[in-house]
């Protein structure tokens, strides 16, 4: 995972990884503060459009990014990305980013096309750049392959995300209460995105921290082949208004890699010869239980649309952040050991542990702070939905407890990166 002569400057993954954290934090105070309206109907709702982006852009692909950046040259044994271009790239995707979120909180229609555009253009660099690196790659890892389609999900997201800006300033998609062109939009970001990418960062990386032997590459690639097809074509289906035969058809084939995939990431646990789970780990098998439980209610929300907010929370919060947060766990602290290594004074100059560089007990307190949050908002949220409750004043009890969390993390970040060495 790290390859001094092959990483970016440290600036590009530990800014974009800051960059995220303070993204997660604006997103935890913005859902205290408008709790009740963005937990509501969730078309056209300004806090839920901004609360979305703030998660998808401002936190979850903030950190993606910086991982791609550091994880791609290294894995596949390709070209580093030049930290300079990295650095203009994430900002003015970060600059982007926020804007599109800022014109979706006060609903101003320029600034939600403006930020979208310059939010597109910074990824089409950032594809070009990894692009560029896995060009020169030797070797074509599953996880690199995985990556690779992960990508043109991303770039797909984005360009029919800037289609879907323009059509609300300036109304040219005819029905406006149809879903079909927002469920493409969320389908390829949430499935393509970040599912895809997870899952083939996972196959890589979770022998690795488990100290597992079972690693089968061609169950990956029927992973990959089954959602990378099931997804793209419920997109196209979804776009061209296909008869809705063929998107259940298509994403029938997604879950079928969902499948796959679930049996390989047991095999691998099982397999494994660290028997105890490190934090990591425990949140990456957590982030795995979030996810099955938010797909049946994402599936089931084009018949109850209610469904989709406990599913989105979930999927986003529960899922995708959690797996983020257990990853950033072993990586910033790698990456910030490395960095000490190669500036020590001397070789004889001794470094501390992994484990000496943060409070494992405050690292602890925040994962179960943080999964305590996602399942209470959770349930909270789907009483809402059955309509047992009236959820939105209700989650204000339980989101603190995220917003506590991602304090902790963002702490715990800190302490890490003011680690010296011991003499
Ligand atoms: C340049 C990047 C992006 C732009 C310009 C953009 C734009 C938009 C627009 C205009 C909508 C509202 C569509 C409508 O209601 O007709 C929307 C909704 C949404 N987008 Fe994006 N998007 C971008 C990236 C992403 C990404 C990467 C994801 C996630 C993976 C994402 C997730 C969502 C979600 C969940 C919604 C529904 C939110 C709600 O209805 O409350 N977006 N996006």
């Amino acid at each position: 995972m790290i390859d001094p002569a092959r990483s970016p400057a440290l600036y590009v993954p530990i800014g974009m990884a800051l960059a995220g954290v303070a993204g997660l934090i604006v997103l935890q105070a913005l859902l205290l503060h408008k709790a009740p309206m963005i937990f509501g109907p969730f078309r056209f709702n300004p806090a839920a459009l901004a609360a979305a982006h703030t998660f998808t852009l401002g936190f979850a692909t903030s950190v993606m990014i910086g991982a791609f950046y550091q994880i791609t040259p290294v894995m596949m044994l390709g070209r580093p990305v030049a930290g300079r271009l990295a650095l203009l790239q994430g900002v003015v995707y970060l600059c982007g980013a926020w804007s599109l979120v800022w014109g979706f909180y006060s609903s101003s229609g320029p600034w939600i096309t403006a930020g979208g555009t310059a939010a597109l253009l910074s990824l089409i660099l950032f594809a070009v750049l990894v692009g560029c690196s896995m060009r020169s790659a030797t070797q074509w890892t599953v996880a690199g392959r995985f990556m690779a389609v992960g990508l043109s999900f991303l770039l797909a997201t984005a360009i029919w995300g800037l289609v879907l800006a323009f059509n609300l300033r300036y109304g040219f998609i005819p029905n406006s209460m149809d879903y079909s062109p927002l469920g493409a939009h969320v389908l390829v970001g949430f499935g393509g995105w970040f599912m895809l990418t997870v899952f083939g960062v996972s196959y890589q990386l979770f022998p690795m921290f488990a100290l597992s032997q079972r690693q089968d590459a061609r169950t990956a690639h029927l992973t990959l082949g089954l959602l990378g097809a099931g997804l793209g074509s419920a997109f196209i289906a979804l776009l061209l208004h296909l008869h809705p035969g063929v998107t259940a058809g298509s994403l029938v084939l997604a879950a079928a890699g969902i499948g796959v995939y679930a049996r390989d990431a047991a095999a691998i646990l099982r397999q494994r010869r660290r028997r105890e789970l490190d934090l990591s780990m425990r949140y990456a098998l957590t982030a795995l239980g979030f996810l099955g439980l938010a797909l049946p209610l994402l599936v089931l929300s084009p018949m109850r649309h209610g469904l989709a907010v406990p599913g989105a929370w979930l999927f986003l919060v529960g899922f995708v952040a959690t797996m983020i947060l257990g990853m950033l766990y072993k990586i910033v602290p790698f990456l910030f050991w490395h960095y000490l290594l190669k500036t020590r004074r001397s070789k004889t100059q001794r470094l501390p542990n992994l484990d000496q560089m943060f409070s494992l007990r405050a690292a602890r307190a925040g994962y179960w702070c943080w999964t305590a949050g996602v399942v209470l908002t959770g349930l909270l949220l789907l009483g809402g939905a059955l309509e047992l409750w009236d959820a939105r004043g209700l989650v204000r009890v339980s989101l603190p407890l995220n917003l506590a969390a991602s304090l902790l993390f963002a702490g715990t970040i800190l302490q890490v990166l003011q680690a010296k060495p011991l003499d």
